[in-house]
């Protein structure tokens, strides 16, 4: 063995790197240069190509190992280490490893947080906008990657029926984790100025007043836009720049003053008839489309009724020791019922949780089911979906002769 070979074989960093992507194979050749303290790197791919040939020295060569640990390089018989990539996996897998690296090099938690579901949430500060917190509430595990995208700062839209609970699921995050909370509704007479804000006199002064957007964009509030499908097109165009990362607001009305958002800012949409939803556009009457860039600056959720376990569980919480099981189970079966009657088309309203326990805590204080659907279900319908109620109604609870 002649003197350099004996050198490459004591040197610890020359071998050939290789990854196996499960596309093609490449690889990273290191060897001694001719040069004395400087290292070849050769690079090559599948068929033994070479496509870079070049002479580094031992800092860069040793920048390049890192690099190259990340990207999944190994060398045979090397132990790979925690924070290598797998090797030989597939896609799920290395997604899978993606993930634990990511969780395990997180950076440290936030001093104050609150875990809601399987989420860490960062607490924001007492104020008389926070929600009230609704004890009763049942947070479902596939609520979690929603909680994580509030915590992210993502943009998130809750798609679904009326009373499917698109609002209360962002209140209740928001009032566990004390973030002041601001609502503005798009399906009555909010206009742009209610919006953005607009010029007024006071006391023989002119003065500008803020808007709901600019507002909770200056305080760090949570903005919740609901049914957004039925908001003007000037305040969707509003919106659009803001909904980009780290968007600002440009109040054209104020001299072009830029608004940023406060780190504890969020921005939400719910909507009835959009996206997945289209196909009940008929049941909401006036609502828009909306195009697809404009989606796509959303994490969109799909949000469906509680299913009849979840909503017995969500009867119980809130009435019981008066609510038994069985009697939760019956109503909860019925509301599943009214709501496939909905979507079939038989019925013209939908049936909310809301309702449900509405009419649950009536006939605790009647005794009377049929007595309590008055007030709670019955007026509030067509007499053709009252009758269809009732009979459903009838179907899972069977009335003294
Ligand atoms: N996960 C839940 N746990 C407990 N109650 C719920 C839940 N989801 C919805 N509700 C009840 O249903 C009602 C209607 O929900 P809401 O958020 O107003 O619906 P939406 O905004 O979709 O019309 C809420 O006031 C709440 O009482
Ligand atoms: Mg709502």
């Amino acid at each position: 063995m002649n003197a350099p070979e004996l050198q490459a074989q004591n040197d610890p960093h020359t071998g050939v790197y290789e990854r196996a992507t499960g596309l093609a194979d490449e690889w990273w050749r290191v060897s001694l240069s001719d040069r004395p303290h400087m290292y070849r790197i050769e690079h090559g791919g599948a068929g033994g190509r070479v496509d870079i040939d070049t002479v580094v020295d031992l800092d860069n060569l040793r920048a390049k190992l890192i690099k190259w640990q990340r990207e999944g390089f190994a060398r045979a018989g090397d132990e790979q280490s925690e924070t290598e990539a797998p090797r030989d996996s597939g896609f799920l897998a290395a997604l899978k490893h993606a993930i634990e690296t990511t969780s395990k090099s997180a950076k440290p938690r936030a001093e104050r947080s609150v875990t809601i579901g399987n989420v860490r949430v960062p607490v924001g500060r007492a104020s008389p906008l926070v929600p009230a917190v609704n004890s009763a509430y049942l947070f479902a595990e596939r609520f979690n990657d929603i909680i994580a995208d509030i915590v992210e700062n993502r943009r998130v839209m809750l798609i679904g029926h009326t009373g499917a609970g698109k609002t209360s699921l962002i209140e209740q995050v928001a009032a566990r984790s004390k973030h002041g909370v601001l609502r503005s509704n798009m399906n009555g007479q909010t206009t742009v100025s209610d919006f953005v804000g607009f010029w007024t006199v006071k006391g023989g002064e002119t003065m500008w007043v803020d808007g709901v957007l600019p507002t909770a964009m200056r305080e760090g509030l949570w903005l919740i836009i609901d049914e957004l499908d039925f908001a003007e097109p000037s305040i969707l165009a509003v919106l659009t720049a803001v909904l980009e990362p780290n968007g600002r607001l440009l109040l054209k009305e104020k001299g072009n003053e830029i608004v940023a958002a406060h780190p504890s800012f969020r921005l939400f949409a719910t909507a009835n008839a959009v996206g997945a939803m289209s196909q009940f556009r008929h049941l909401y009457q006036g609502a828009n489309l909306m195009n697809e860039a404009f989606l796509d600056r959303w994490r969109v959720y799909l949000l469906d009724y509680l299913s009849p376990d979840e909503e017995a569980e969500v009867l119980m919480r809130t009435l019981a020791p008066r609510m038994s099981r069985p009697m939760a189970e019956t109503l909860a079966a019925i509301a599943s019922d009214c709501r496939a009657a909905f979507t079939r088309e038989d019925l013209a309203s939908a049936f909310s949780t809301r309702r449900l326990l509405d009419w649950a805590e009536l006939m605790l204080r009647t005794g009377d089911p049929e007595r309590a659907a008055g007030p709670a279900i019955y007026a509030k319908v067509s007499p053709e979906d009252a009758a269809l109620i009732r009979s459903i109604i009838r179907h899972h609870i069977v009335f003294d002769a």
